[in-house]
């Protein structure tokens, strides 16, 4: 694998995962609900990847969840999310990462996502498959939604979550089952790894999926980021290129149908 902004973003994955282990999991703030966590490893990392990025590439757009977009204009630009998966960070649960994305005039070209607690790095560079420490992965060959076991996520918004919840209800006994794991590039990274069969959630943010995206497509799967969700919260959707249909069809049409009853007008429309 060959890309020349790849070994910047290994370097600053490592200066990363140095920052780690100096921090505390405690929550030292919180963001758009009170159920949105911020610790001091959230904000102590992405400043570790921006100090490292900026040596190398002191001119490239940044963007990161913690510190919002920094740099000049540019062709390059950096998509981070230092710690996905904060609140099992917070509890210890050993299922978080690491996500760094480097975007070239529009399309992302290299992505990297590690999970810390695994010790599992997933690696694409455009047009060169993607890796599972250095091992290829593929995306599942499964086509029929009753078999597929199906990873999801909720956001932080309460009004949200309960239409999510009740996407679920609607979609559980259609499905083998659905996993939640509580970090979004992990899900996406399984989904690519054939671990689950498919993905979706609303209100994912760039930084959530930037890199994972990328994995999962060099893996095989079908991937949309922009679909309607919840008011402006988009749908994705990942899935092999045999279930990506069925799954994105059932998934759009029940918050179509959901979204636009009566009840669930105070919820984000
Ligand atoms: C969250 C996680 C979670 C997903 C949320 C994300 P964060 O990211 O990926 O699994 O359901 O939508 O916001 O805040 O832990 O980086
Ligand atoms: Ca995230
Ligand atoms: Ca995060
Ligand atoms: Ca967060």
């Amino acid at each position: 694998m060959n890309h020349e902004l790849l070994p910047v973003a290994l370097e600053a994955l490592e200066a990363a995962r140095q920052a780690l282990p100096r921090q505390s999991r405690r929550v030292i703030d919180t963001k758009s609900s009170a159920t949105d966590p911020v610790t001091a490893a959230d904000r102590a990392l992405e400043q570790a990847i921006r100090a490292t990025i900026a040596t190398h590439r002191p001119t490239d757009i940044f963007v990161g969840e913690e510190y919002g977009t920094t740099g000049e204009p540019s062709a390059t630009r950096w998509i981070v999310d230092p710690i996905d998966g904060t609140v099992n960070y917070s509890y210890s649960i050993p299922s978080y990462a690491i996500s760094i994305a480097a975007e070239v005039d529009g399309s992302i070209d290299v992505g990297l996502v590690y999970d810390v607690g695994h010790g599992e790095l997933f690696k694409a560079v455009r047009g060169q498959g993607a890796t599972c420490n250095d091992v290829p992965i593929r995306v599942s060959q499964e086509t029929d939604l009753a078999k597929a076991l199906i990873a999801t996520g909720f956001g932080y918004l309460p009004q949200n979550r309960r239409l999510q919840a009740r996407v679920l209800g609607e979609m559980i006994d259609e499905i083998r089952d659905i996993r939640r794991f509580g970090a979004a590039a992990i899900d996406i990274c399984w989904t690519a790894a054939g671990r689950v069969d498919g993905y979706f959630e609303t209100g994912l943010k760039v930084w959530d999926w930037a890199a994972a995206s990328l994995i999962a497509s060099e893996a095989g799967a079908t991937v949309t980021t922009d679909l309607p969700g919840i008011g402006d919260d988009p749908l994705t959707v990942v899935a092999g290129e045999g279930l990506f249909t069925t799954l994105r069809s059932r998934v759009s049409d029940l918050y179509q149908t959901l979204t636009s009853e009566p009840a669930n007008d105070k919820a984000g429309r």
